[in-house]
């Protein structure tokens, strides 16, 4: 897992805006895992004043959600594709037909994850993912308990995030839908390159655990480790409990730039 402890939120923005923006000069067709929550925002929008300044295009890329909450009617302003379609779509040149997203008001909510498990195979796979991770430990919706070899499946949310997601729907958990539609484990863990974002004191257990913690589905994040291409983008709050955080910070200045990420 290669670490590395920002100056600021917007530094963090800027290096995983750079990470796409590299991957899609080489590869401008190429496949986005997106995130929703507060931790990728300041990445939406940095990718759209490159796009606005005409220094990037995301036309010809495709992109998929990491999740949707189930039964939430498709008007509601906090499906996930909606918020996607505010946070990112509005924002860059991307056609919003190549961005999927889960169903969650299917009728059949096991046979659209498994036909979304399809067409993202279909679509070559994720090329990068840009993650989040809850207060829990969990990754996606994929909560403490989950099955490290999950695939894209219905879950049931902890109480824990419905409370962390309250502050979307008027600070009253229970008004959080009970359930969920979300990327399993395993299928998260076979895009090519992750860029995981944390900020904020709140996060710094869930961040310890996931870096220096026991591989365990107790976090669900640790599962990380197994992958050969993580990158983690930390503030120094979400970094403070991090026993080896002096290590990772001169790992990184210690690159080239061609190198990081
Ligand atoms: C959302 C998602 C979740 C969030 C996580 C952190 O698509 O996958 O795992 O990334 O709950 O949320 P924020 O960024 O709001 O703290």
């Amino acid at each position: 897992m290669e670490v590395v402890i920002c100056e600021s939120q917007q530094r963090a923005a800027e290096l995983a805006a750079d990470a796409i923006a590299d991957l899609v000069a080489t590869s401008p067709g190429a496949v986005l895992g997106l995130a929703t929550g507060s931790s990728p925002v300041l990445v939406y929008d940095e990718l759209g004043e490159r796009v606005s300044a005409g220094k990037l295009s995301l036309s010809e890329a495709r992109a998929f959600l990491l999740d949707e909450y189930v039964g939430l009617p498709a008007s509601h302003p906090e499906t996930y594709r909606n918020v996607i379609a505010r946070d990112f779509v509005a924002k860059v040149d991307i056609e919003p037909a190549r961005v999927s997203g889960l169903d969650g008001t299917a009728s059949d909510l096991p046979r659209a994850c498994a036909d979304y498990e399809r067409s993202m195979a279909s679509a070559g796979g994720v090329d990068l993912q840009i993650l989040g991770i809850g207060t829990d430990g969990h990754i996606a919706f994929n909560e403490p308990g989950s099955s490290l070899g999950s695939r894209t499946r219905i879950k049931t949310l902890t109480d824990q995030t419905r409370k962390d997601n309250a502050r979307f729907f008027g600070g009253d958990p229970a008004a959080v839908p009970q359930h969920c539609l979300t990327q399993g484990i395993a299928t998260i863990l076979e895009a090519r390159h992750l860029v995981l974002l944390a900020f904020g004191s709140g996060k710094a257990e869930a961040v310890r655990e996931m870096v220096e913690g026991p591989i365990s589905t107790s976090c669900p994040a640790s599962a990380l480790q197994l992958h050969p291409h993580v990158s983690v983008l930390v503030d120094e709050d979400a970094a403070a409990l991090l026993a080896r955080r002096g290590q990772y910070r001169e790992t990184f200045a210690a690159k080239p730039e061609w190198q990081r990420l």
